[in-house]
């Protein structure tokens, strides 16, 4: 009897609980036993498991955030915890891992598949920086949400004649505020790709102005920085355990400075975990079922230290190696498409 493991780790996002039923009904399917494993790599290193059935994933589908729990637990901070985490696959019989998450739970699942432990990677992550794969289940539905808060902000910057500034997720990409910023019409989008220049925004906005246009909506990624400032703008240094720190304040420090350069008054709005929480879109619960289905499929064929992934529309395995390899970054033909609009 095959005996799958899986657990989520890092932040969560909508679609780990479609992914997380897609696994156990398919597992179930195979005649395979499904252990969940609770809180990312901390479960393992711990030993706190669940066995999964049919019944416990039922009604799942829906729901946001993860019944597994997560962390941001490192098993390599620590010699001894890698042997834990080894006894404890041994001692629950774990003949294959699906390892959910974004950069850091996939980097651990490569550095385990190249000690020999069978680990499938399912790429997750509301921020879609994850490279080898076109999108990462969580992202579409964060997009919808932040779209949702620019129209509901519009009106409002509309009625007082101010420029609203809205600060996003997005660490190492501005994927979110590019794909929301262009559905919700935003009058400048700043991400982490390319610092921004604060004289050629405020000239921006103040030509919109001009031409009757009294209000403007500002669109910055957490990770986007003026140029010339060397770091992010943070909360605090403390760092988790893969050496990030907290982002935030980017939105509150160009609020403050577009208000003095254009003597308009300015807003600002941080959007923080709301983009993070609640229900997945449709297309998210589809992508997130497709990958658990297809990690299982991996499974049945042996074929380990491979991230599922969607190329085009087709669901394909990817070395793990070559999808942690890098971030992916946001495609600049889709940036410059925003900056069409503006000014207008
Ligand atoms: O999931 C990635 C991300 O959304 C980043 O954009 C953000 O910096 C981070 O999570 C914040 O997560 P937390 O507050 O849970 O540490």
């Amino acid at each position: 009897m095959t005996t799958i493991g899986v657990l989520t780790g890092g932040g969560d996002c909508p679609g780990l609980n479609a992914v997380i039923r897609a696994v156990v009904r398919t597992g179930v399917k195979h005649g395979f036993d499904v252990i969940g494993i609770r809180d990312g790599w901390h479960g393992l290193i711990v030993g706190d498991v669940e066995p999964l059935t049919e019944y416990s994933v039922s009604g799942i589908l829906p729901r946001g955030g993860t019944i597994l729990g997560t962390s941001r637990t490192n098993p390599f901070k620590n010699e001894a915890d890698i042997q834990r985490l080894r006894d404890n696959i041994r001692k629950f019989g774990i003949d294959a891992l699906i390892a959910i998450g974004g950069e850091d739970t996939l980097g651990v699942a490569n550095k385990l598949s190249a000690m020999g432990i069978p680990v499938i990677g399912v790429p997750k992550t509301i921020d879609n920086d994850v490279a080898a794969t076109d999108f990462t289940f969580g992202f579409d539905t964060a997009v919808a949400i932040v779209t949702e808060a620019i129209d509901r902000l519009h009106t409002t910057a509309e009625s007082h004649r101010r420029v609203m500034v809205v600060e996003v997720m997005g660490r190492h990409a501005g994927w979110i505020a590019t794909m929301a910023g262009i559905a919700g019409g935003a009058d400048q989008i700043l991400i982490p790709e390319v610092p921004f220049n604060l004289d050629e925004v405020t000239r921006h906005l103040r030509a919109r102005y001009e031409k009757g246009k009294k209000f403007s909506i500002v669109v910055v990624a957490e990770g986007a920085r003026p140029e010339g400032m060397k770091e992010a703008i943070t909360q605090s240094a403390m760092t988790d355990e893969f050496g990030h720190v907290t982002l935030g304040g980017v939105g509150t420090f160009l609020s403050e400075e577009l208000e003095k350069r254009l003597g308009m008054e300015a807003r600002v709005t941080v959007l923080g975990h709301v983009q993070r929480g609640g229900t997945p879109t449709a297309h998210d619960r589809v992508l997130a079922t497709r990958f658990g289905v297809a990690a299982v499929g991996l499974v049945e064929e042996k074929d380990f230290g491979k991230m599922v992934a969607l190329r085009g529309t087709d669901i394909v395995a990817v070395p793990l190696e070559e999808a942690v390899a890098d971030l992916k970054t946001v495609d600049m033909d889709l940036y410059n498409i925003a900056s069409i609009f503006y000014g207008g």
